[in-house]
Parts: structure tokens; sequence; C-alpha cells
């Protein structure tokens, strides 16, 4: 077996930092082959900018000065004090020697020295017809003993293939079924009136999202967490693109999806959270807001061509509505979990 040692990543050694996210590069084109391709900002930024809802560690298993694999970890502090969440990889060249053995070993002990009762981390699996991701990382995970708690499927839309009259036909009869309701859309801070029911609505995604056995409980999401979150992205350079569908007589908060571009990605970008509140479904204001976004993406950036998006698999009504405005399935993304003995 080969020696190496594992190392916090100090951002500050050019060295270090050079050679993990040559193997983080690696690791994408390996495993993650036709899926979103790695920012590299997405990775190195983490590094030095985060918000205050977890404690973010990154570590490095090197051998001469060389980085052989890579751990990141997410310790949640403001809610899911149980949970830690995490990513790992080796070189595809480094592989079968131990290495990811050992910083999954170190990823535990960390997480029992935090407290932390449940670990987890998103592992891609390929699916037929699909991308050629790789299954390393899902028969690494079951042979670890973790659990696969949660199915996930990730589509991409090509924004050049959509076929425009269609939407625009969906877009028409949606707000039919939309009367009494108002769209608002913005790039970056979110507007102070809406701060309180965005924050509702993020927070609503813990527990309205179907979650299969993954140990994700409720969280607390309030305007301050959000305002923080848009001070992480101001800072990473990021694009934040939000459509808000308001109800006019109550003046409510009903629904909310957005779009994330990292900092310098003209082509790629990704959906975060998309959600109705139950009070106001059923008026098609998924598929409105949906919509909204997808084209104010390439106002903003015209030579946008992918938004990429993840469900649960058993997220029929979400998976519906990204069908019916251009989604295509690329691969799965499960979530696999272990419950640590105390
Ligand atoms: C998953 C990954 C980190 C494993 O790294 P590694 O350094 O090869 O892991 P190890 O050498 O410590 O493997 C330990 C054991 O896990 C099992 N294992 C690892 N990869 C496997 C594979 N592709 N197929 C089947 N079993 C595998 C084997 O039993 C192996 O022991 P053996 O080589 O003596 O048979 C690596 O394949 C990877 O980077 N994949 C892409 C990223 C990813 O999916 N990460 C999610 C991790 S939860």
């Amino acid at each position: 077996m080969t020696h190496f040692d594992i190392i916090p990543v100090d951002p500050n050694d050019h060295a270090l930092v050079q050679s993990w996210l040559a193997v983080h590069e690696a690791v994408d084109a390996h495993d993650r082959s036709g899926t979103r391709p790695l920012a590299f900002v997405h990775t190195w930024a983490p590094l030095v900018i985060g918000g205050n809802d977890a404690r973010r560690e990154r570590w490095a298993a090197v051998c001469d000065g060389r980085v052989l694999g890579y751990l990141a970890l997410t310790v949640p502090v403001l809610d899911n004090t149980h949970l830690l969440n995490f990513d790992l990889g080796v070189h595809p060249d480094e592989r079968r020697r131990g290495v990811g053995s050992a910083l999954l070993r170190h990823m535990e002990e960390r997480a029992a020295a935090e407290g932390r009762t449940t670990v987890s981390s998103w592992v891609p699996v390929p699916v037929e017809g699909g991308a050629p991701v790789s299954a390393d990382g899902g028969h690494f995970a079951v042979h670890k003993g973790y659990q696969r708690s949660l199915e996930g499927a990730v589509r991409a839309c090509d924004l050049d293939a959509v076929d425009e009259a269609a939407i625009d036909r969906l877009w028409k009869s949606a707000w039919e079924r939309a009367e009494g309701f108002e769209l608002i859309t913005f790039a970056g801070g979110s507007p102070a009136e809406l701060l309180d029911g965005i924050a509702y609505l993020h927070a609503r995604m813990y527990t309205d999202m179907p979650l299969g056995d993954w140990d994700l409980q409720e969280a607390v999401v309030d305007g301050e967490r959000i305002l923080d979150g848009e001070r992480v992205r101001r800072q990473r350079g990021e694009l934040h693109l939000q459509a808000v569908v308001r109800h006019k007589e109550s003046g409510r908060v009903a629904g909310l999806t957005e779009i994330i571009v990292d900092a310098g990605s003209e082509e790629h970008c990704v959906q975060g959270d998309t959600i109705v509140d139950p009070d106001f479904r059923g008026h098609r204001l998924g598929t409105i807001l949906k919509i909204a976004n997808q084209r104010a993406v390439r106002e903003w950036r015209p030579k946008m061509r992918y938004v990429w998006t993840g469900n649960a698999t058993s997220n029929s009504h979400m998976i519906a509505i990204n069908e019916s405005v251009g989604y295509r399935l690329v691969c799965h993304e499960n979530v696999f979990q272990k419950k640590l003995s105390q």
C-alpha cells in the first residue's frame, strides 16, 4: 500500500491546492462523464468563503507532495446537528490501494469527534441509456456498509433544443389557472418585502421534499440565513436568478425557484430549490416559475446552454413539470448514508 498522510488543505499552499484541484478534475472526468462539468471555482471557492449554516473542512491524502484523493466535509451548525455530509474522491490511477478507505475512516472519526450520528454522501449512479458515469462510488459505499437512503435523478435541459412554441403554449395555459397571482423575477439579493416569505419556503423544502430514508431533519431558515447565503453567492461571484410568485390578495409568497450560475460559467448552470406553498398548489405555479427562470437565464447569459437539476425519483410532480419544460434524464445520484454507533 502507498504511504500517504491526510492533511487539511491550506488555501495558501499553492502547490497543494493545484494538485488537489487536479484530482477533482480527474475524478470528474472519470466518474461524472457526460454530466455537468466541474467549474474550477465551484471547488475552490468553498476553501475560502462559506456561509454561517455549516463548517466546511477540506482534506487531502498526500504522498510526496502529490494529492491522491480529497475529502470535503459539511458540518451543519444551525440545524441537523446530528448529520455530517461528505464528498470524497480518489484519483482514477490511485484506486484500490486503500486511499478511499483511509479518507472514509478519517471522515467517520471527524464525525464522531463532532458528535454526529449520521453521515451521508451523494453518489452518481449510471442509468441505462444515460451518461457514462462510473459505478465505482456506489460499489465502494455498499462495500463499506452504507445504505442507499434516497434515490435521486439528474436531468439537464438543453436550452437550444427547447421547443419554444410548445413552451409558449404551456405558459399561456398555465396562466389561465393562475389568476390572482403575480410573477416577480430578480437577480441577486431578495427584495426586503419578500424575504420572510422566501425564507419560509426554503425551510419547507426540508419537510415537503421526498427524502426517502435520508435522515435530513427540519431546518431553521429565517431572513438572516437567506441574507447570509446571498452574501456568500456575491463573494463567490455567482449569479443568482430567482423567480417568485405572489398571491396578490394576501401578499404571501406562494412559490419560488432559483438558478445559480458559477462565476465564469457561460454554458452550464444549476437549478436550486423550487417550491410552491401547499396552500397555493394546483394553479400551475411550478410551471410558470420554471419557464420564467429558464427564460431569465438566457437573458442574463445569452450563451447559456444547459440547466442541471436533481430530484428524488419519487417526486413525480416536479419531474413531470421538468420534463414538460425540456429536461431529460442523464443519470441517477443517490444518497448513501450510515448511522454511526455512539
Ligand atoms: C469510491 C472511491 C473513493 C474508492 O476509492 P479507492 O481508493 O479505490 O478505495 P479503496 O482502495 O479503499 O477500496 C476499498 C474497498 O472498497 C471496494 N471497492 C472500491 N471500489 C470499488 C469498485 N469500483 N467496485 C467494487 N468494489 C469497490 C473494494 O472492496 C475495495 O477493496 P479491494 O480493493 O481490496 O477489493 C473512488 O472509486 C472514487 O473516487 N470514486 C468517484 C467518487 C465517488 O463516487 N465518491 C463517493 C464515495 S462514497
